[in-house]
């Protein structure tokens, strides 16, 4: 038996125990269930999901564990637990107080953890996440692809979310195709997982600074994927869980349809609130909007984005080949 596969198995143990815990404890029961019922999630998506809670207590994993024979050098290099700084021989709990979100890998094995705290004013971050292990590479991971893959593979695109609980409320609004980058900015081996289901993907990022900057830098690093873009943004505050939650699951859909726009109609609409009666900003706009064509590699795709370019706002096209052959040269 090797190192990864301890992992793993201790991984998966606890993800048991905090499963167990939601459903069988009383304070999991009264504290962590209670709030999840109260975000709106039934027992099938928890259970779909196997979300579990960690005691308010220092060592409960920690104690069970050794229960088991489990060495403490796994739960460390799975980060379940953390060593004291005042004394290195001794350890405690890292999730303590928290609902937890198992990550599992394409083939549904758990790899890691997302943990939401419960309390209203925690000094202490919203969420906790496993550190990276052996068998658990952030960079690497779309939380909700195991349970999503199939549905991505049947209708053709893949949504993409920002957060665990987006992913959980989509699902269960009957929208499986979802899947979280999870706090980080997308990367490349992410962009290469999804481009292993579809070539099509939609971003619902949350409807304020945060979520449009992200989606904007989301936006290159896909075409640069050579997968299709599309956006939807959302009213500024709220996310895709607060909006399913807000209009119900088909007027959710309905959003979807009539406001899902292609990157260029996203950008363009973007700068041109501002930029309409500015030439100068315009300039700026159309510049902006060809450095994401360059970042497309199919030529002939980039050949009608620039025709859509021309079109959208009101340049010849040759004058726009001719900026953007300018533009190239210059990153080159
Ligand atoms: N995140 C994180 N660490 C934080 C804050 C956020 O890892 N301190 C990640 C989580 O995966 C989270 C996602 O970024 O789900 C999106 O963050 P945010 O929009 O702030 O949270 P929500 O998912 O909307 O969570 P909630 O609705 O429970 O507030
Ligand atoms: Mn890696
Ligand atoms: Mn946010
Ligand atoms: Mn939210
Ligand atoms: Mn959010």
């Amino acid at each position: 038996q090797n190192e990864k596969d301890s992992q793993f198995i201790v991984s998966n143990w606890a993800k048991d125990h905090y499963q167990k815990l939601l459903h069988e404890s009383e304070e999991g029961e009264s504290i962590g269930l209670s709030y999840l019922m109260q975000r709106g999630l039934n027992q099938t998506t928890i259970k779909t999901f196997e979300l579990g809670y960690s005691l308010d207590q220092w060592d409960d994993l920690l104690k069970a564990a050794q229960k088991q024979g489990f060495e403490a050098k796994y739960l460390e290099k799975t980060g379940l637990t953390i060593v004291r700084e005042d004394d290195p021989n001794r350890r405690y709990d890292r999730f303590r107080g928290r609902v937890m979100f198992p990550i599992h890998n394409v083939s549904g094995r758990v790899i890691g953890f997302g943990a939401r705290t419960l309390k209203a004013n925690d000094k202490t971050a919203k969420y906790l996440n496993s550190p990276e292990s052996d068998i658990y590479h952030k960079s690497d991971v779309l939380y909700g692809l195991f349970q999503a893959r199939q549905a991505i593979r049947s209708e053709e695109v893949c949504y993409l979310v920002e957060g665990y609980l987006d992913v959980l409320s989509l699902h269960q609004g009957g929208i499986k195709n979802v899947v979280a980058s999870s706090g980080t900015s997308l990367t490349e081996s992410q962009i290469r997982l999804i481009g292993r289901y579809t070539d099509n993907v939609t971003v619902l990022y949350d409807g304020d600074a945060a979520g449009i900057r992200a989606s904007l830098r989301g936006i290159d690093m896909l075409l640069e994927g050579a997968l299709n873009v599309r956006v939807v943004l959302f009213p500024d505050g709220d996310d895709p869980d607060s909006y399913i939650r807000k209009v119900g699951d088909q007027r959710f859909k309905d959003y979807l349809e009539k406001n899902s726009q292609d990157f260029i109609s996203f950008k363009t609409r973007l700068v041109s609130q501002e930029a309409a009666h500015d030439p100068v900003k315009k300039a700026e706009a159309i510049r902006d909007v060809l450095q994401s064509i360059a970042k497309v590699p199919d030529p002939i795709k980039r050949q009608v984005f620039l025709q859509q370019t021309s079109t959208t706002f009101g340049i010849d096209e040759q004058v726009l080949i001719t900026e953007y052959n300018k533009l190239v040269k210059k990153d080159s």
